[in-house]
């Protein structure tokens, strides 16, 4: 698709039904029908960094920090097997605590015990950081550049660098991981030619996986009272994204299901095929507060793998076979 097209297909003017129609038959030849499930594990609320639209930026004192330790990590992980999902996912602030070779270490250890292929979602490191933590065991990374708009990223993470996102995307790449990135749909100031770059970069990133959710205004944070993204929003971008990058993961994100009870479902019809439950011990979960409304904050993972379940049968559709590899290597 050419970036007009995209971008009269992100106008609210343009019916999304065939859109959607679309996206779902290219998921379906593509990625197929299974689901693959990925157990997230918010192993850190601690963060050294202050994005503006972020429930967990330093100086939050609203929020209570939390750290796993090393075996509840551990324990998480043993669950994600028990409840049969094929990967672990390990998401964190950007917590200096273990130090990388610490959190190799942990890496290590979820390895040796689980065989589980492990996804790590903790922010900016060096290109030898990312080497450790990828030959600890860790096989894939999640960092969203979160809008290709330069002027709107250095407004929203004014102590990050633009240039240095993509740059450790690059690295995360060279260390060999399967490389996953994203973007917030429904910023404030974000405009429909920004959001069709975004999609036109994951295309040029050849990204493995690609993680959208609709932005929510966190009322502890200096986005207070900005406006919400719309599922609307979020939706078409996912049907985009699958349309121009064919065969990459793309989950329907817990945000989908955060601003709309049916958010995740609907997600799922119109091009993603990858769930995160949280298997994250439930007395936390209220702890890992991005936004407002977040969805199983109450949960026992037991709980979710129930829901999950229940919501793939409601759709005709099942959980995938095998681990969910990037289907690029
Ligand atoms: N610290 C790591 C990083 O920044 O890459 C990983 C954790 S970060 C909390 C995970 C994602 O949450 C971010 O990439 C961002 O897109 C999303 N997020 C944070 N605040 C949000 C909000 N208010 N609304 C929607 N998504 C949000
Ligand atoms: Fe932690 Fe943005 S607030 S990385």
């Amino acid at each position: 698709m050419e970036r007009d097209e995209i971008i009269k297909a992100l106008s609210p003017d343009t019916d999304p039904a065939p859109l959607f129609a679309l996206a779902d038959k290219v998921r379906r030849e593509t990625v197929g029908d299974g689901v693959h499930l990925r157990g997230l594990i918010e192993f850190s609320n601690y963060c050294r960094r202050r994005c503006y639209y972020c429930g967990i930026r330093a100086g939050n004192t609203r929020v209570r920090r939390y750290r796993l330790s090393p075996e509840e990590v551990l324990d998480c992980a043993r669950t994600a097997v028990r409840l049969n999902y094929n990967t672990v996912v390990m998401q964190s602030g950007e917590d200096a605590h273990w130090g990388p070779a610490g959190l190799a270490a942990v890496v290590e250890r979820v390895k040796t015990e689980t065989g589980l292929p492990i996804t790590l979602s903790v922010g900016e490191h060096s290109k030898e950081d990312y080497r450790l933590l990828r030959s600890a065991g860790a096989d894939r990374f999640l960092l969203r550049f979160e809008t290709s708009d330069r002027r709107l990223f250095s407004m929203l993470k004014p102590d990050s660098d633009y240039d240095n996102r993509f740059r450790c995307l690059a690295w995360l790449k060279e260390a060999g991981f399967q490389v996953g990135s994203g973007v917030m749909a429904g910023l404030p100031g974000q405009t429909a030619e920004s959001m069709a770059d975004d999609i036109l970069l994951f295309k040029k990133l050849e990204l493995d996986m690609v993680g959208i959710g609709p932005f929510i205004a966190n009322p502890d944070t200096p986005m207070a009272g900005a406006v919400n993204g719309t599922l609307d929003l979020g939706l078409r971008m996912v049907a985009l994204t699958r349309i121009v990058t064919r065969d990459t993961h793309i989950p329907a994100t817990t945000a989908m299901g955060s601003i709309d009870p049916q958010g995740r479902q609907k997600a799922l019809k119109c091009g993603a095929n990858v769930l995160m439950p949280n298997i994250s011990p439930t007395e936390h979960r209220v702890d890992y507060s991005l936004y407002p409304g977040k969805i199983c904050t109450n949960e026992a993972p037991e709980h979710c793998a129930g829901c999950v379940d229940a919501m793939l049968k409601s759709l005709g559709r099942e959980r995938a076979e095998g681990y969910g590899h990037s289907l690029k290597i």
